[in-house]
């Protein structure tokens, strides 16, 4: 029934790279989006925006998408109604600060609400795709935000206490040509995504290559990111067929796969089974996961008969994603 909503949330976590940036009228888009957002619910808006906000460059479509589902969020967290305080202020952030933050000029937008809060436990997961405590959630509104956030090279945060409520938190960095016409504020240190996976990263050597196969496009992208993003090389590849190719390309190039995942049914292709099988064939070492939405699956229990070195049930959890991926690669 939400097939369209999860659809719409998937494009937008998957598509590709860089926002498109512009100065915006931020005060207009939060109260555009929470009054359009907040329509007929039992929930009263009070929004709190300075008029001498500094100026941001972002893309409006997502921030817009951003405010949405947390407005939402806070909505949902309130069935019986309360006040929702938005409010955005200018902020500088010191080098020795708590925050992964570069240091700098933000600005920050706040979204407190009065609901049900989170627990301690549930913090560490929520920005997880899949991630939902909701009969008709998909968990993927958070992990849309925090895609966002991220290529806004921003930070998106949560305070929240059981039966108290929640506080989120975004900061977005100070358009860097506002930056530089105010003088001697800052020796311009440029906010760039560069300068925070270097600092981040420091990895040595070649990134890990994983084959990635799946039948449903979206789902290969957004694989496809969330394993970009923890720093591994990656291919894709829509079915069996596809994936055995590109294996046997990269051994031939001496730059081989060091894992695959496996989508166990392929529609009207090679599937999981079949196509480890190949794979081990034309290379003993072959180290693959299978990942299927149908847990019950034989092959799904009895992997390690099949030369699977893992499972992967969907929805899965980055985390578990990273547990599996760790225990195999260092197997
Ligand atoms: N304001 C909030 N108050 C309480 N819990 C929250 C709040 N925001 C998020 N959560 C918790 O975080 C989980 C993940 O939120 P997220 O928006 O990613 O997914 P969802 O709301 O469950 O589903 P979807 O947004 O895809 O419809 C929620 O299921 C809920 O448990
Ligand atoms: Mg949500």
């Amino acid at each position: 029934v939400r097939s369209t909503d999860l659809t719409y949330q998937l494009l937008t976590f998957a598509r590709g790279g860089t926002p498109i940036k512009k100065f915006t009228s931020l005060s207009q888009l939060i109260t555009e989006t929470t009054i359009f957002t907040l329509h007929g619910a039992n929930v009263e808006p009070i929004v709190e925006l300075p008029q001498d906000l500094w100026p941001v460059e972002v893309d409006s479509g997502q921030l817009g998408q951003v405010i949405q589902n947390l407005v939402l969020n806070a909505m949902q967290a309130m069935p019986e109604g309360g006040h929702l305080f938005i409010r955005a202020e200018n902020m500088e952030i010191a080098a020795n600060s708590q925050l992964s933050l570069v240091e700098g000029k933000y600005l920050r937008i706040s979204i407190r609400d009065e609901g049900i809060g989170i627990s301690t436990e549930n913090l560490q997961k929520i920005f997880d795709p899949y991630f939902t405590t909701k009969s008709q959630g998909n968990g993927l509104g958070l992990a849309v935000c925090y895609s966002i956030i991220n290529r806004h090279d921003g930070l998106i945060c949560v305070e929240s206490e059981i039966g108290k409520g929640s506080t989120f938190y975004i900061y977005l960095p100070i358009s860097a040509s506002y930056l530089a016409t105010t003088t001697n504020i800052y020796s311009a240190t440029p906010i760039s995504n560069a300068n925070k996976a270097a600092t981040s990263m420091g990895r040595v050597g070649q990134p890990k290559k994983i084959l990635v196969m799946d039948d449903e496009p979206v789902l290969r992208r957004l694989l496809e990111k969330i394993l970009q993003k923890q720093g591994y090389a990656v291919e894709l590849a829509a079915d069996g067929k596809q994936a055995v190719t590109l294996y046997q390309a990269a051994l031939e190039k001496s730059k081989p796969f060091d894992m695959a995942i496996l989508d166990l049914t392929i529609p009207g292709g090679l599937g999981g089974k079949q196509t480890i099988a190949q794979l081990l064939a034309i290379d003993p070492a072959a180290k693959a996961v299978v990942c299927s939405g149908y847990s019950e699956d034989a092959i799904m229990a009895n992997y390690q008969e099949y030369g699977f070195a893992g499972v992967l049930v969907k929805p899965y959890l980055v985390q578990e994603l990273n547990t599996l991926l760790k225990r195999v690669l260092e197997a």
